[in-house]
């Protein structure tokens, strides 16, 4: 060997790639390809954003403390159990960091959020793919993929790119069935776009190894900033306390995160208008002939005829300057995941995919 060799299974894994931002030659975009709230941030936030300006030679808070007390006030946790990450895509790979490892299988499902097989990969750990029943997670398939070697299960609830959630009876099912050793992922990264549900927080409370992971990034608006939390069992986010480095989070996100954490108002106003828009658009699409499952997120996945349809209707939609998501990489090459813009936004995707289906029908 001539040069350095990463460890096992590093080589196998394929870059992510992100939601297109802009299209050579066309101004007017419309980006709806990566669920980014389409208000933008909190004006709270912009606010402790630039407060933060004067005091970035200090180095941020180690502990988080000031964020993780307004998640607890907020969301009624132990803020002693909430662990803070560079997005919550940082909490995914410490989880991974710290539970998988060659030998370690982890089950994943067949749509779901590619980031749990890129960490899960990057540990060594064997990866175990679980069908869907229709583009909604199985809970009985995953029961029946669990051996003596399984380590973590990862479900995003709602999932993405599908939006579609599992009831908290299957999720029961799903802990009780379970070997206590295994660790639960539930991710809630668009749990704040269900009126009323609590993410999966009461499962984390009643057992020993679930973690519920949540995110800034959607609902709040700063993708941008990089901030996402986790809630588990004490035993658990101590070790993931151990794998974290001190100043993961920078003090510019912390002090704007803390803010629209606080901006209650924020949050109502979007997921009213987030789930009525969202509604419009199902409604109007379905209208046009193009499907979608019921979506409790900030997005839908619009199901085209064939593959062909939905990449033509990507390139009819790009060429206007509107974004969405292709996500074949999802095992999901006829549809494309459209996040919820406001009323207007969806008026315009209406027009575009009604001009397209005119074209082409
Ligand atoms: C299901 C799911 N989990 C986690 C994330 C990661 O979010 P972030 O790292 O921005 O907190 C995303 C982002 O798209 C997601 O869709």
């Amino acid at each position: 060997m001539t040069q350095p060799q990463p460890q096992p299974g590093i080589l196998d894994i394929q870059l992510y790639v992100g939601g297109k931002s802009s299209v050579q030659g066309v101004r007017d975009i419309l980006k709806l390809s990566s669920n980014e709230n389409p208000n933008g941030p909190p004006a709270s936030a912009q606010q402790a954003l630039a407060e933060a300006a004067s005091t970035l030679h200090r180095y941020p808070s180690s502990d988080h403390s000031g964020l993780r007390a307004a998640l607890a006030e907020l969301h009624g946790l132990e803020a002693q159990r909430i662990i803070c990450g560079c997005g919550s895509d940082e909490l995914i790979s410490f989880l991974c960091q710290a539970y998988a490892g060659p030998e370690v299988e982890v089950i994943h499902t067949e749509h779901g959020f590619l980031m749990y097989r890129l960490y899960a990969m990057a540990a060594g750990a064997r990866l175990v793919c679980v069908p869907e029943a229709e583009r909604h997670v199985d809970v009985e398939a995953i029961l029946s993929a669990i051996t003596p070697r399984t380590g973590m299960i990862f479900i995003a609830n709602p999932g993405n790119p599908t939006g579609t959630k599992i009831s908290d009876e299957d999720l029961a099912e799903l802990i009780a069935k379970t070997p206590k050793t295994v660790v639960i992922v539930l991710d809630g990264a668009y749990a704040d776009y269900v009126e009323g549900w609590d993410g999966g927080a009461r499962f984390v409370e009643a057992h020993d190894n679930v973690v519920m992971l949540r995110t800034l990034s959607k609902m709040y608006g700063l993708g941008g900033l990089r901030v996402g939390w986790g809630y588990g069992p004490q035993h658990i986010i101590d070790v993931l306390n151990r794998v974290r480095g001190p100043f993961n989070i920078s003090a510019p996100a912390l002090a704007a995160g803390e803010a629209a954490v606080r901006d209650h108002d924020f949050v109502i106003q979007h997921r009213a208008q987030n789930n009525a828009a969202r509604a419009y658009l199902a409604e109007e699409l379905a209208a046009l002939g193009v499907a979608s499952d019921p979506s409790d997120a900030n997005f839908l996945l619009a199901r085209f005829a064939s593959q062909e349809q939905a990449e033509a209707c990507d390139d009819h939609l790009q060429s206007l300057g509107i974004l969405v998501r292709r996500v074949g990489s999802y095992g999901l090459p006829e549809c494309l995941r459209i996040t919820v813009p406001d009323m207007a936004g969806c008026a315009r995707v209406l027009q575009a995919v009604r001009s397209f289906l005119e074209k082409t029908p």
